[in-house]
């Protein structure tokens, strides 16, 4: 269904994503896994269209994803909805409108501009908000949600698309343990049920054993593994996040969230030089 062939993209002379390649034949659920600057989001990126690629490439159930344009571009980012860590909701606006702008791509701009939504849409975005258990948020203005809640109103978004694949850039990143346990329950029952494919960018190694059925583990803009959560030993994940990186045998989400923060310092540290 999907096919990557020797993808890369150049910022300048370094190449973020290096010539990467991989298949997903079915639906599945896929973690992507690695530091700071792995190049993950960038591929999510160019997944969807947003970034260009410098070469290689996708296809989609056999349609050449990085050729497209224009309107045909746009159909495909709706097809692929994306998931980010900060939410990307409008904070003043009602949750249902929030909602309701994933339809924005199918219907006339101006119309929704002044809220007048079909109410075949209306019902829509009520019943996904009351399948990802927040219906009773609607009339509420998102900003006064809980994390958790804003990243099920933007999943609930993404849903209102009726996306075949769903890109999700590491969306618990901002979110407390329960919070990422429900967002990641709704992610992964949006697979099993819909049967979407779901690729996501995760910053700890414990969620991508949890959740996946399997796992990419990215380095330097290449892909240093591709397996199945039980295949991610600690010798493999000191391969993935590199060689100075130390934690134990029995791996604790603890280990690795610090694992991750080390990450991120040595990656502003980079940027602030
Ligand atoms: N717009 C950009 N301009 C220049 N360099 C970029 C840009 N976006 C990403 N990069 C670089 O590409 C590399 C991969 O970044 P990114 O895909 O964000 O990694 P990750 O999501 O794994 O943290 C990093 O070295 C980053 O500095
Ligand atoms: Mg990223």
């Amino acid at each position: 269904m999907l096919d990557v062939r020797n993808v890369s993209r150049l910022f300048g002379t370094k190449a973020a994503v290096d010539r990467i390649s991989f298949s997903v034949e079915r639906t599945g659920f896929v973690g992507v896994i690695g530091r700071s600057g792995a190049g993950k989001s960038t591929f999510l990126r160019m997944m969807n269209r947003l970034t260009d690629a410098s070469a290689g490439e996708i296809r989609f159930e056999g349609r050449d994803i990085l050729a497209l344009r224009g309107a045909e571009m746009r159909a495909w980012q709706s097809q692929c909805a994306m998931i980010f860590q900060q939410f990307n909701l409008v904070p003043r606006m009602d949750v249902v409108s929030n909602v309701l702008h994933g339809r924005l791509a199918h219907r006339a701009t101006l119309p929704s501009i002044f809220g007048f939504w079909p109410d075949d849409d209306v019902l829509k975005a009520l019943a996904i908000l009351d399948r990802l258990g927040i219906a009773e948020q609607a009339a509420k203005r998102a900003e006064a949600l809980s994390g958790g809640q804003q990243q099920r109103v933007a999943i609930a978004r993404a849903l209102m698309q009726d996306p075949k694949v769903i890109l999700a850039d590491e969306p618990i990143a901002s979110l407390d343990p329960m919070n990422a346990q429900v967002v990641m329950d709704t992610l992964r029952r949006i697979h099993d049920e819909d049967n979407r494919l779901v690729i996501a960018n995760l910053h700890t190694l414990d969620t991508a054993r949890r959740y996946c059925d399997r796992v990419i583990g990215m380095r330097d803009g290449r892909i240093v593994f591709d397996g199945t959560p039980d295949q991610l030993t600690t010798g493999v994940a000191r391969d993935i996040y590199g060689a100075d990186a130390s934690f134990s045998e029995t791996a604790t989400s603890t280990s690795i969230e610090a694992l991750g923060t080390r990450g991120d310092d040595a990656y502003a540290r980079e940027l602030l030089a």
